[in-house]
């Protein structure tokens, strides 16, 4: 059985104060759905005082990125020691750090490594952008990043990993997959890609969320489908009762 699992990406918003208050207005609901795995994961600035808001609440805290060295000099850059001061979590290879800061493959490869060794839960993001959508290549894209971006994971510690699969022409436009899409893409491609890496065991027992434009509207759709257990909300994961309404709609 996996759990269900709904975590919210807060991206580049909200000022400590605001992310403070946001967590305030969360709390309540989402502490009444414990069946559920839920976490936030705010900018790093907010990441200290909302591990102390969180503590003792079941409610998990997550970075949108690290970097993969220890220290060094890497100006403008988080290593793993610091989100796991206070992070539970981590997003990795977001589409937007790959179409904007240059992260392939390879660096999410590097950073999945980096935070599985600290016992981080990353969230690695997959998927397609519009064009290869529209040619009929998400297979063959999603199945290159599971194989290049999962190379040389452990098997022993492969299901510790959270995959989110996030068609790019879905994200933060309104225009969200159907649930039957992307659960096709999850059976035909994502979960076949894992077996192949870690044996089928294993790779059943990993969970692939769907992401892209996720509202309290849309969500039973996508929690419905045999394959997707859960979701990686942007726009709505602002909104509180908007984003408690999906993670109530991820009950098992
Ligand atoms: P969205 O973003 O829900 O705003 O489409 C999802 C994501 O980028 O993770």
């Amino acid at each position: 059985m996996r759990k269900p699992f709904v975590a919210g990406n807060w991206k580049m918003n909200k000022t400590v104060a605001q992310a403070s208050m946001l967590v305030q207005e969360l709390l309540l609901g989402l502490q009444a759905v414990p069946e559920v795995e839920r976490v936030l994961c705010p900018p790093f600035t907010s990441l200290m005082i909302l591990s102390a808001q969180l503590a003792n609440t079941g409610v998990g805290l997550g970075a949108q990125n690290l970097h993969w060295e220890a220290s060094g000099a890497y100006t403008g850059e988080i290593a793993p020691q610091m989100v796991k001061e206070f992070c539970g979590y981590v997003i990795i290879g977001h589409s937007e750090r790959r179409a904007f800061f240059a992260e392939s493959d390879e660096t999410v490869n590097k950073k999945l490594k980096a935070a599985l060794a600290l016992g981080l839960i990353p969230i690695v993001c997959i998927g397609e952008t519009l064009s290869e959508y529209e040619t009929g290549k998400t297979g063959e894209v999603v199945k290159r990043q599971v194989l290049l971006g999962f190379k040389e994971i452990d098997t022993a510690i492969a299901s510790q990993i959270v995959v989110a699969y996030e068609p790019i022409w879905a994200i933060g436009t309104g225009k969200a997959s159907t649930g039957e899409d992307a659960n096709a893409v999850l059976k035909d491609h994502i979960r076949p890609a894992l077996a192949n890496l870690f044996g089928s065991a294993v790779a059943q027992g990993i969970r692939i969320l769907y992401g892209g434009s996720v509202t309290a509207a849309n969500a039973e759709e996508f929690f419905h489908q045999s394959e997707v257990d859960g979701a990686l909300v942007g726009g709505a994961s602002l909104k509180p009762s908007e984003f408690i309404k999906i993670v109530e709609a991820a009950r098992p």
